[in-house]
């Protein structure tokens, strides 16, 4: 990451893991451990039932709190649904969009991570919005054009200001779960990709602004090299931020690199 222009921000994607007294036991874990952090954002993001626990465990502590999705709507009959101001008014901070398991098993569009991206920076949440392609679009050589196409819809309408309060984090739907992580290069290739098409869609200094994560199968084994390329600004991390000691060196490779 270029740590002149921009802070990294680490977060765990808890995904449908953890009851309440293992997200307290987890998070009372984590907060020693990071206390000391300076230069790196933390982020908890985690399923809706343990927000509340979540941010009173951490509450008065550098670790942030974020959901891992939001509806688009601010209310009304949506069954199930949760809204961008139901998590603001809790003080929940973060809130991850568009993640490739949305999109895969629940149907979730460009169309819909846009409008739910704009509610959520309407409601003041900071949007984690996910773009990232299949292998079998990597195998056809379309990477670029499947990211261009991401980041155009998810972001339509999206003013200069308000794409800054967002983190985009590429994601490479074959490296999440997967064990098989995106090269740090690879990694490298396409996040500069996604700084060079805000830079076009934008300005070169709204681009230098944004935070870009990685993330799928980032571990306290290949952190350090990835965080260690200029675009990648830290990662948004599934399996291993469920284990409060390697989401730590996860965190202390970025604090350090
Ligand atoms: P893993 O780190 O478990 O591969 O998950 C990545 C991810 O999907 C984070 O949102």
């Amino acid at each position: 990451m270029n740590k002149n222009v921009r802070k990294a921000v680490i977060a765990g994607n808890w995904k449908m893991n953890k009851t309440r007294p293992e997200a307290k036991a987890l998070l009372e874990e984590l907060k020693p451990m990071v206390a000391d952090i300076k230069n790196v954002e933390v982020v908890a993001c985690v399923p809706f039932t343990n927000l509340e626990t979540a941010l009173a465990v951490t509450e008065g502590t550098n670790i942030k709190i974020g959901a891992e999705n939001c509806h688009f709507e601010k209310s009304g009959a949506f069954t199930g649904e949760i809204s961008a101001d139901m998590l603001a008014e809790m003080g929940v901070e973060y809130v991850v969009l568009g993640h490739s398991e949305r999109r895969q098993y629940f149907a979730e569009t460009d169309e819909t991570v846009n409008k739910r991206t704009i509610a959520a920076l309407a409601a003041g949440l900071k949007p984690i919005v996910c773009v990232g392609e299949l292998l079998w679009e990597r195998e056809c050589n379309i990477t670029e054009e499947v990211i261009a196409r991401q980041i155009k819809l998810d972001f339509f309408g999206i003013s200069a200001d308000d794409l800054k309060k967002c983190i985009i984090a590429y994601e490479p739907v074959w490296a999440i779960g997967t064990g098989k992580t995106a090269t740090a290069d690879q990694a490298e290739e396409v996040c500069a990709f996604i700084r060079a098409t805000l830079a076009k869609l934008y300005s070169a200094e709204v681009a230098e602004a944004v935070t870009i994560q990685y993330g799928g199968s980032m571990n306290a084994a290949n952190a350090a090299e990835l965080v260690s390329k200029t675009n990648v600004d830290g990662g948004l991390i599934g399996g291993a931020s469920l284990k409060a000691a390697d989401f730590t060196t996860i965190i202390n490779a970025a604090e350090n690199g």
